[in-house]
């Protein structure tokens, strides 16, 4: 079964019920924040990055950085760059000059909770954006029918968003081009929004507001489909690229 966990409110109520049943439901999750977490954490590990650890709040963040202090510190909130951090959430910052070879530790608002809460409910947990889609398909590809997907959206502040259930869509529309797989109801509205599109369309709630604030090379490069085809991986409470 593919189930598509739209928001992270929905993820909450998930993990919620899970917890009752002591038992990690899904066999493996995917985890999208297109705009721009996801993106970003692909840009990183494309770049050179030794890994990336996500992490929900500012103080982890510093202290991390205290415990670690050639550790590289960054994230948003409200979009941009949290004062006193090396690094913003924007993944055009993200240059294999600045990144190669180190860890960065990430807070953002929605997208690394996202990632948290899908480790809660998975086994493994996969990161997805447009720039590495088929690589993650492949990756799903390698488990039969019958497992246990979670397609986790970090959304926006607890609603759906426009973008990620787009990059959902393509993945299952991907996924189920040569076999069938069991859709929850969320799932087949991710992938009638694909099929209606064919190609990403920028035009959410964020996506807007990034632009506002003059983020539009960042809506560029997370448009880029299939641009890092890398596989990224949580393992650990790290994230990093699968060779
Ligand atoms: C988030 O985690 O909410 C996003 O990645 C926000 C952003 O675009 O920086």
């Amino acid at each position: 079964m593919i189930y598509t966990i739209l928001s992270s409110r929905e993820a909450q109520e998930w993990i919620t019920e899970q917890r009752k049943l002591c038992v990690k439901q899904f066999n493996v999750s995917v985890v999208i924040d297109v705009l721009r977490a996801t993106s970003t954490v692909i840009t990183a590990l494309s770049n050179g990055a030794r890994s990336v650890i996500p992490v929900s709040n500012i103080e982890e963040a510093l202290e991390l950085k205290h415990r670690h202090p050639e550790y590289i510190i960054a994230g948003e909130r409200g979009g941009q760059r949290i004062e006193g951090f090396q690094l913003g959430n924007s993944p055009t910052e993200y240059a294999e000059a600045v990144v190669r070879d180190k860890t960065i530790v990430l807070t953002t608002s929605n997208g690394t909770n996202a990632i948290i809460h899908a480790s809660n409910l998975a086994e493994r947990v996969l990161i997805a954006s447009f720039l590495n889609l088929t690589t993650v398909v492949h990756e799903l590809a390698g488990y039969d029918s019958s497992t246990n997907i979670a397609i986790v959206c970090a959304g926006n502040n607890g609603e759906i968003s426009y973008e990620d259930t787009q990059v959902a869509g393509a993945i299952i529309s991907k996924l189920t081009k040569n076999r069938a797989h069991y859709l929850s109801d969320s799932s087949k509205i991710a992938m009638k929004l694909w099929h209606a599109l064919k190609k990403p369309n920028f035009s959410g709630e964020h996506a807007k507001k990034l632009s506002q604030l003059g983020f539009d090379k960042d809506l560029e490069l997370c448009q880029k489909v299939d641009y890092m085809p890398i596989l990224a991986e949580l393992m650990d409470c790290k994230i990093i690229k699968v060779e």
